[in-house]
């Protein structure tokens, strides 16, 4: 099939993390209303610091701009350290000018789930849909935490985690028991909504996922397969063959 990804090799993670950012820090800087996608992991952290430095710098501001993360875990606090929202305050909100009321990172609280699943799409339509978005990858090929299997025409809902994810993100826990079972995602169809999208592959674990990426398979069994679908999809790699 033709590939249509747009590949860029980094010489190092941090290399790959200022390439992210220049493509980022531009699109803001040519519509300071974005609405940005945003992930979370260990993959971003390089790019998110290089954000905060652009934003300490002058050259960028997020006051105008929107942002909707990927996903979070069901059943933890977001004071929890592991939860996605305690990790992009962190890494982000608590170093830079967006509005709180512009940020939106899905709802774990089990009671605000079932609500957040159905306006999740909704809320980043009426945002006028994401501009730019954020991904990494699983060691099985997930987005977000959409599942080998998932159906690409899928929206905002919540999953099931296999046990290889559980694995692979035990280290933000005391141990494995404390790793959520489910959690709420955007689905690959929303993710393929995206205008543009930037995916960071880094380090070995990833190497697998990269071969399969790169062969240019597409199946429901590797959900970033998804992507070969999208028309506008750079991923910036390094220290994969
Ligand atoms: C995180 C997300 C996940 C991660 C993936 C890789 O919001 O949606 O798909 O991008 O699990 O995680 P790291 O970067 O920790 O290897």
């Amino acid at each position: 099939m033709v590939q249509t990804l747009k590949w860029i090799e980094a010489k190092s993670y941090e290399e790959m993390s200022e390439i992210a950012a220049n493509i980022f820090k531009e699109q803001l800087q040519n519509n300071k209303k974005s609405v940005l996608g945003l992930a979370t992991g260990g993959t971003p952290e390089g790019f998110y610091a290089k954000m905060v430095e652009a934003y300490k710098a002058g050259e960028i501001s997020f006051a105008e701009a929107k942002s909707f993360n990927l996903d979070e875990y069901i059943g933890i606090e977001p004071s929890n350290k592991a939860s996605y929202h305690y990790y992009m305050d962190e890494q982000l909100f608590n170093h830079v000018d967006m509005k709180r009321e512009d940020i939106h990172v899905p709802a774990g609280d089990p009671s605000q789930v079932e609500k957040n699943t159905d306006q999740y799409d909704q809320m980043i339509e009426e945002a006028g849909g994401i501009d730019i978005q954020l991904l990494g990858i699983g060691v099985n090929g997930h987005i977000g935490f959409n599942e080998p299997g998932t159906s690409f025409e899928s929206y905002t809902n919540v999953v099931e985690l296999t046990e290889s994810t559980r694995e692979a993100n035990k280290i933000y826990f005391d141990s494995i028991e404390d790793v959520p079972t489910h959690a709420i995602t955007m689905g690959i169809k929303t993710i393929l909504n995206a205008k543009k999208v930037v995916l960071l592959i880094s380090g070995q674990s990833k190497q697998e996922a990269y071969d399969r990426l790169r062969s240019g398979e597409v199946t429901e069994d590797f959900p970033a397969s998804a992507l070969h679908k999208h028309p506008d999809v750079t991923v910036i790699y390094c220290d994969v063959k």
